[in-house]
């Protein structure tokens, strides 16, 4: 355990981190094509000291496969670090364990506030903790505030920075999550795009094309990894969701947390009283966010638990960890969703999705997958829904390079990078 110089305390996990020198490298050119899946190149056993920041459910689906990745080259060392943005088990710990990602080194403890509190607070805590591992490259995923406050306090330093997900726009900049990615790739001296509106975003906003990586989804790696050990989840017959000969029923399957959707009664009021309406057809299973059950109890809806048949309404339930989530969507008939991940991981299953949002950053789901976005109104989206459950929707096709491999290119890439001298700390 550390104290930071305005005295919060920062934990370090068991693990004992490498005492070397490490080999800074500065960003020089690693290629020159317009667009580039990088062509395998040989890792070699350098001494590298990397240290990603990770803190909401997201960030530890993405974080798992580049972990493994890491695990396997000589010579380099890992450091975790766990801002704490996301700190309930349901949202934190539950993914760690289904994923097998080891403990972090270092968990900041942030917690919960404003977005400015909270992406200040993870930068007052990071930056000691940056300075004394002074690793030779700094590496963060997606779009939430933890991914910002990693991303500003390593340029700060002068760390090499890279970040998985560079590129996405929904060019809505209401979304935090948009002011999220945009100042990241801002600051990123490496760019890894998980689909090609990415990288055409990237240049169309002037990054050098010697900079940007299109490297598959991490998100898709994941599922990929943990299809058969969801396909075993006991969630199905635990919420009744099967029938006497053990198939699945037909269900629909829901989650909500956008402030867009939620943070106004109006809208959240009318897609619960649709999803109301939905499960008196078939079963509506809504596993509920935090932020969203908060909404939910100030209009007077509280979670009902309650298995397919047994209940009125959508089945209410407490966030589900990966495994059994992941369970669910697969046999889902319909997914209804605001969440970016969902997204892709319906599309590459298959499953057909709706957005309730007005704009996706992931347009590949929609051009290559099953995903249509219909915005949050009811009105638009329940007679899409209806639709869908009577057979017609588009069977998608897969998306490039999200093949399971795009953990594999990343570190591929960040071991191909040249060493350089340097501290690293401004
Ligand atoms: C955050 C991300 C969002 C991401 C989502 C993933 C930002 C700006 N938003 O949204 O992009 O899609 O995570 O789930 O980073 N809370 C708990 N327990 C927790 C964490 C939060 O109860 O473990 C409650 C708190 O009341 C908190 C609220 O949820 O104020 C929102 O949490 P926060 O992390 O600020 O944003 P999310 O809505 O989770
Ligand atoms: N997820 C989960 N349990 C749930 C809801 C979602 O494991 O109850 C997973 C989902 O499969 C996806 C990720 O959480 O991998 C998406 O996270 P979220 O929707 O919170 O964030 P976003 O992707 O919108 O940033």
């Amino acid at each position: 355990m550390i104290s930071t110089a305005s005295g919060h305390q920062v934990y370090f996990g068991m693990k004992r981190l490498g005492e070397r020198k490490p080999a800074r490298v500065t960003l020089a050119p690693v290629g020159a094509q317009e667009v580039r899946s990088p062509a395998p190149v040989p890792i070699d056993s350098k001494a590298v000291k990397i240290l990603s920041v990770v803190g909401a459910r997201p960030n530890f689906i993405k974080i798992s496969p580049i972990v493994n990745e890491l695990r396997r080259v000589e010579g380099v060392t890992h450091v975790l670090v766990h801002s704490g943005q996301h700190y309930d088990d349901g949202l934190s710990l539950a993914f760690f364990r289904d994923l097998r990602i080891p403990e972090p080194d270092v968990n900041l403890q942030v917690g919960s506030g404003t977005h400015a509190w909270q992406t200040a607070e993870i930068m007052k805590r990071l930056e000691p903790v940056l300075v004394e591992q002074n690793p030779d490259l700094v590496l963060v995923v997606g779009d939430v505030n933890s991914t910002l406050a990693g991303a500003m306090t390593a340029a700060k330093l002068g760390f090499r920075l890279a970040h998985v997900e560079a590129g996405l726009r929904s060019f809505d900049r209401s979304m935090p999550e948009e002011i999220n990615r945009k100042l990241t790739d801002a600051v990123a001296d490496i760019l890894f795009a998980s689909e090609e509106s990415g990288v055409q975003n990237l240049r169309n906003e002037g990054v050098p094309a010697e900079r940007i990586f299109l490297v598959g989804s991490v998100m898709v790696d994941t599922l990929f990894e943990h299809l058969n050990g969801a396909r075993n989840s006991p969630m199905l017959v635990h919420l009744g969701l099967v029938d006497e000969n053990g198939k699945p029923l037909d269900y629909v399957l829901v989650t909500l947390h956008r402030p867009s959707n939620i943070d106004s009664s109006g809208m959240l009021g009318k897609i619960a009283s649709a999803l109301e309406d939905l499960s008196d057809e078939l079963p509506v299973v809504f596993p509920v966010h935090p932020r969203t059950r908060q909404r939910l109890e100030q209009l007077g809806i509280h979670a009902t638990n309650h298995k397919a048949g047994e209940g009125h309404g959508p089945m209410l339930l407490e966030p589900l960890g990966y495994l059994d989530f992941i369970g669910l969507m697969d046999h889902a008939r319909l997914v209804l969703t605001d969440s970016g991940g969902v997204q892709e991981e319906t599309t590459a299953l298959g499953v057909p999705c709706l957005t309730l949002r007005e704009n996706t950053e992931r347009p590949a789901t929609v051009s290559y997958g099953t995903n249509q976005v219909t915005g949050a109104d009811p009105a638009r989206w329940l007679p899409a829904a209806r639709s869908i459950l009577k057979g017609n929707y588009k069977k998608g096709s897969g998306v490039p390079l999200w093949d399971g491999r795009a953990a594999k290119r990343i570190v591929e890439v960040l071991m191909s990078l040249p060493p350089c001298s340097g501290t690293g700390v401004a």
